[in-house]
């Protein structure tokens, strides 16, 4: 299928949407090289990174749909660039935990690299102007984000996404410490999984070394961000040619 891009409808931190010209029901998502963290405060352009980004979404997101996961995915154009199907997004950033990390280890005191003894499911409200906070189900019924049956959905996605995506990485060598991903609905008004998952979205940990494999490498300057960004994406490669 040939798709032609129009215009530009938004630039988000790592990806530019853009219309398809004479198609109402898909957008043109294109992958930048752009790293952020700390709700943009900390900025840097990585040659090639959009590209990895593109490719380990597509492999994952056809991964998912193989296992019986709804995700926007529609086709991928050239190396940077996916056509989705157009969503209603729903405000949140659903987050899976397997081993604690990050904000939810610092805000109860808790050393990184505690396994959890179940999958912990948090909703932050995605609002970049007060830095996507914390939000319980009730928070979000409040703000009417989703239905009680939505909310209650969209956790049942989660938790399959995580035992799919964990099964992926461990037949790469590697942990699935966490992840975020959106969720929108479509025409039928359907929950589908949509954005990216990638190394900017998930924290990932070699399982030999421990070594961080994910944007975590930037948020505190480890180096070697896009070494082990191609790192993740040769080990999906050869493990998972299939989806490729
Ligand atoms: P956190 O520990 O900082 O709350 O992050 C949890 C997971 O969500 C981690 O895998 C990184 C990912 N994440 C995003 O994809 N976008 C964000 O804006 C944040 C804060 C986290
Ligand atoms: N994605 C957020 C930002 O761009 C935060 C993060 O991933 O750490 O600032």
């Amino acid at each position: 299928m040939s798709w032609e891009k129009g215009e530009q409808l938004y630039e988000g931190k790592a990806k530019r949407i853009f219309s398809v010209k004479g198609k109402n029901d898909v957008l043109w998502q294109d992958f930048k090289d752009q790293l952020t963290a700390f709700n943009a405060q900390k900025v840097e352009q990585l040659s090639g990174k959009g590209l990895l980004n593109c490719k380990i979404t597509t492999l994952i997101f056809k991964y998912m749909q193989g296992n019986g996961v709804p995700t926007h995915f529609v086709e991928s154009i050239g190396e940077t660039a996916l056509i989705t199907k157009k969503l209603d997004m729903i405000a949140l950033e659903v987050v899976v935990r397997n081993v604690l990390a990050g904000s939810t280890a610092k805000k109860f005191g808790i050393e990184e690299g505690k396994p959890l003894e179940k999958p912990l499911v948090e909703f932050y409200y995605k609002n970049d102007s007060l830095g996507d906070p914390f939000m319980s189900d009730d928070q979000a019924l409040m703000l009417k984000l989703a239905s009680p049956k939505e909310i209650s959905d969209i956790k049942i996605l989660a938790l399959k996404v995580n035992d799919l995506l964990s099964e992926l990485f461990k037949a790469c060598d590697i942990r699935l410490v966490d992840f975020k991903i959106e969720i929108g609905r479509d025409a039928s008004g359907h929950i589908l999984l949509g954005d990216e998952i990638s190394p900017d979205s998930c924290r990932l940990w070699d399982m030999k070394t421990s070594e961080k494999m994910d944007k975590d490498r930037f948020r505190r300057d480890l180096g070697q961000v896009k070494e082990m960004y191609q790192e993740v994406w040769n080990r999906l490669q050869k493990n998972w040619s299939q989806y490729v």
